[in-house]
């Protein structure tokens, strides 16, 4: 398969998906960076919080059928469900339905990820999962940066996790949408959360290394060498022992 030939694939994909949604929606020029890597880096395992109508997930899902196989779990809210195409309809649209399976949660994705925590729990530790974490959900500090804790724990070592709209801000984005309030702002609405997460959580984890910004996307690769290491189980009682 060689790079002409990928490009009309996803130009097949772009198609369909490039006239949904609004301004939120994965672009097909965004769309065509997110297929390459999940190709090139032979990416068979995605978790994806924030599906919106389905538009990054279907071109990461194209990439999966060029490799052949592969899976994404993608999780956004139930109200995701009455979006005009919802992500069901845009996955029967592409053919892709195989590759993914759509979570619409009750509350938040990270309760999702609490339950597959579990299901994933090895004694003291967690089996990791997935080659690539795309996280494009909620942008704010509180949801997010708890996305990235819970998300690292299920991130292979040697893979990737990407954060959307690291500059963004809820102030301009109201600004943007005419929907500013003229009452006073709350500072924290002037905060690129995401950036935050990305500048204090990630690039200062031992863990994580490769760091690229690129536009609104901030990349992220975990170490190959350290696996999670389980914590010494007497720890917390000795500490009580020695303070008894
Ligand atoms: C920017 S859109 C996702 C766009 C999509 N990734 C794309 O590029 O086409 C963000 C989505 O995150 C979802 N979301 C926000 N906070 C969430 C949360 N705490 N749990 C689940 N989904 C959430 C919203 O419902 C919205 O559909």
């Amino acid at each position: 398969m060689d790079w002409k030939q990928e490009i009309v694939l996803c130009r097949d994909v772009a198609a369909i998906v490039g006239p949904v949604g609004g301004r939120a929606a994965t672009t097909p020029a965004s769309g065509r960076l997110l297929y390459d890597f999940v190709l090139h880096n032979r990416c068979g395992r995605v978790l994806e919080l924030g599906f919106a109508h389905g538009n990054s997930t279907c071109y990461m899902a194209a990439a999966l059928d060029e490799l052949g196989g592969g899976s994404i779990l993608t999780i956004d809210r139930e109200a995701a469900r009455l979006r005009e195409p919802n992500i069901i309809e845009l996955l029967a649209a592409t053919g892709l339905a195989k590759y993914v399976e759509p979570i619409f949660a009750q509350s938040s994705y990270n309760w999702e990820l609490l339950g597959l925590l579990e299901r994933q729990r090895d004694g003291h530790t967690t089996r990791p999962l997935f080659d690539f974490v795309f996280v494009d959900g909620a942008h704010t500090w509180e949801t997010d940066g708890l996305a990235f804790v819970l998300a690292d724990k299920l991130l292979r070592p040697g893979g990737w996790i990407l954060f959307d709209d690291i500059h963004w801000t809820i102030a301009a984005s109201k600004a943007a949408s005419g929907r500013r309030p003229t009452t006073v702002i709350d500072p924290a609405e002037r905060v690129p959360q995401v950036g935050r997460v990305f500048a204090l959580l990630v690039m200062q984890h031992p863990n994580y290394e490769r760091f690229e910004v690129h536009g609104n996307w901030g990349w992220a690769r975990k170490r190959r060498t350290r696996q999670e290491e389980a914590l010494p189980e007497q720890a917390v009682s000795r500490l009580y022992e020695t303070h008894s």
